[in-house]
């Protein structure tokens, strides 16, 4: 089983188009789509869950689904927060904050505060995330500290140092690209593209993932006959 699972969560402007709504709507049925992959994990005994919920480049998206998301996430941070501690999940939020609306940051400090003592789950939530910032942030705040930068010194300074690196990265949607999600992280991590859209990808999905998975041999840049414990 995957320890890490992480998921480009894609496909809900498409999801709402074909049913001839606002994205908004996809956004919506999004975080029920969320709200249910959340409880998949805990139940199959996965340790950490990272989303992709909005990256440094969605600000260029039309001010209205812009602020749309914000009060999406607003107002779900208020509701899920009793369930997700009830369920043992611990909420971390990754990304530039400084960027973010200041009442939108403490939201989302409080939430991460209320959910600080559950172990079961760890969810990650990339908001306002780049891979690029984060390497860039940490490679600074290295700097700034006058220490050396090294594969080492980065992998603690990056915003998912508290994590180990995903085992498994899920694209919904239908792209085969990383969009700038965790270009540091995902080094190793197997790639799993499915054509499902988002707001689609039920507990069945998830499973074709983690089973799609366990068919995998990973290599690290070994021979298969070494992974295997085989005499060369
Ligand atoms: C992903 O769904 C959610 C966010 C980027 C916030 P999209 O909104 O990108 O959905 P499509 O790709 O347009 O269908
Ligand atoms: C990636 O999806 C970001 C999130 C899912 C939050 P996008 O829809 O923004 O990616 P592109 O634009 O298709 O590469
Ligand atoms: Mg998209």
């Amino acid at each position: 089983m995957p320890r890490h699972i992480a998921i480009v969560m894609d496909g809900n402007g498409r999801w709402a188009r074909r049913r001839l709504l606002p994205r908004l709507a996809g956004h919506r049925q999004g975080v029920e789509s969320l709200r249910r992959c959340v409880k998949a994990c805990a139940a199959r005994g996965i340790a950490v869950l990272t989303v992709f919920a909005f990256s440094s480049e969605n600000w260029s998206r039309p001010q209205d689904e812009v602020s749309g998301l914000m009060q999406l996430m607003g107002k779900a941070l208020v509701r899920e927060v009793p369930q997700l501690t009830q369920d043992g999940v611990r909420l971390r939020f990754v990304g530039e904050r400084s960027g973010l609306p200041g009442a939108m940051r403490s939201a989302l400090e409080q939430a991460e505060a209320a959910t600080a003592a559950n172990a079961r789950l760890q969810l990650n939530v990339c908001f306002n995330y780049g891979g690029r910032w984060d390497i860039a942030q940490a490679a600074a705040g290295l700097a700034a500290r006058g220490e050396a930068i090294t594969e080492a010194s980065l992998q603690t300074a990056m915003s998912l140092a508290h994590a180990p690196d995903p085992d498994l990265l899920i694209r919904t949607g239908g792209e085969m690209r990383i969009s700038n999600f965790l270009l540091w992280q995902a080094a190793y991590s197997e790639l799993y593209f499915s054509d499902t859209l988002w707001p689609d990808f039920d507990e069945a999905a998830l499973d074709a993932a983690i089973a799609a998975f366990c068919a995998r041999e990973r290599r690290y840049g070994l021979t298969s006959e070494q992974v295997r414990g085989a005499p060369c």
